[in-house]
């Protein structure tokens, strides 16, 4: 058994992991990452993303991400995808155009259409509004916001339900969840309660069709940081409370990783690598027993599950480890501890 069955055993839908197109060549990486008993769910951790699919108006490019969507489908594993609007990872034409409300928002319908339309069918879940909040809970600046207000977030909505609308009959289990995603919600009761505040915008909106499904806690978490088992549930049932415009939303940790710090004064007390490791271990137990602990969340998918393609280190210094398997892919602590947790 993996961490993905014994998450299907414990009446959750997934536990699923990022993975890239440099990815698909490493034996020892697919080994794991297809390994359906392991991760059931595979989010694209770049290739869906705006500079990716469209880096020149009006010119979409899926190749990328259709292999990674290949490899997952082959592997009989579900796809995340991810992301539509998000200020970051944006093509230039997009962030220094010079636009007026009306000329963005055909762009933005013209790229969420185009791209929702190309994976219809394939999308558990779509990312569609990324990192729209400052930590205080106010909108983030951004050329979205700039132009269009806060209505660039039901309009995103809005455009990702027509474009994935199956039609009548189909039922809505062919409908893909559509997620506000964010990191910091799990740490942040500020940026939390901003969370919230858009999942009520886009329900009160009056664009037709606006809707949320669900709430994506990214999870990149710090070793010591990382909030108790307890006080994660909590969180995550606040956002299960609220009605998103078609019922009550789900929730989901989308991208977890939990990096150590050997800088901080924390780290130094826990002197010794294998205490940070237990500690990492500990968390990892916390954040994926706090989903188990929450009906509506319905699964935990890692930010890649080897140090070896993890993000944290280049991103930021000094920290790192933050995966469930060393870079040659032994399994680590947290690893022992989730499955056992399962
Ligand atoms: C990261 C990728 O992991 C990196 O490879 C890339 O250089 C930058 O983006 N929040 C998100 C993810 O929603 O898309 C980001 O992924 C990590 C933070």
């Amino acid at each position: 058994d993996g961490l993905h069955s014994l998450m299907v055993a414990a009446g959750k839908l997934y536990f699923g992991t990022a993975m890239e197109t440099n990815n698909l060549d490493d034996a020892a990486y697919q080994v794991i990452a297809s390994n359906k008993n392991e991760f059931g769910m595979i989010t694209p951790e770049n290739s869906q993303k705006w500079e990716v699919t469209e880096p020149t108006q009006g010119e979409f490019s899926f190749t990328q991400a259709d292999q990674v969507a290949a490899r997952a489908k082959a592997n009989g594993q579900l796809l995340r995808c991810h992301t539509l609007t998000w200020h970051s990872q944006l093509p230039s034409f997009v962030s220094t155009g010079a636009w007026t409300p009306e000329m963005l928002t055909a762009v933005l319908t013209a790229h969420l259409t185009t791209v929702v339309q190309h994976y219809g069918g394939q999308c558990y879940a779509w990312d569609v509004v990324n990192e729209a909040l400052n930590e205080d809970g106010s909108l983030r600046e951004s050329v979205f916001l700039t132009t269009l207000g806060p209505d660039y977030i039901p309009l995103s909505f809005a455009v990702a339900a027509r474009a994935s609308d199956p039609g009548p009959g189909a039922g809505a289990a062919n409908r893909p969840k559509l997620y506000y995603n964010d990191f910091n919600l799990e740490t942040n009761p500020a940026k939390a309660e901003g969370a919230a505040a858009i999942v009520r915008l886009v329900r009160d909106s009056q664009i037709p069709d606006a809707r949320v499904d669900g709430v994506g806690l990214q999870a990149h978490l710090t070793v010591s940081q990382t909030p108790s088992r307890a006080d994660l549930a909590a969180i995550l049932r606040g956002f299960a409370a609220l009605d998103g415009g078609a019922g009550r939303v789900e929730v989901a940790y989308t991208e977890l990783d939990i990096a150590i710090d050997r800088g901080t004064a924390t780290a130094a007390a826990h002197n010794q690598t294998q205490d940070l490791e237990e500690q990492q271990a500990a968390e990892y137990a916390a954040v994926v027993g706090s989903c188990l602990d929450v009906d509506a969340c319905v699964g935990v998918t890692v930010w890649q599950f080897t140090d070896k393609y993890s993000w944290v280190p280049a991103t930021f210094p000094g920290k790192g480890e933050a995966c469930l398997f060393t870079e040659n892919f032994g399994k680590k602590k947290a690893y022992e501890s989730v499955l056992t947790l399962l």
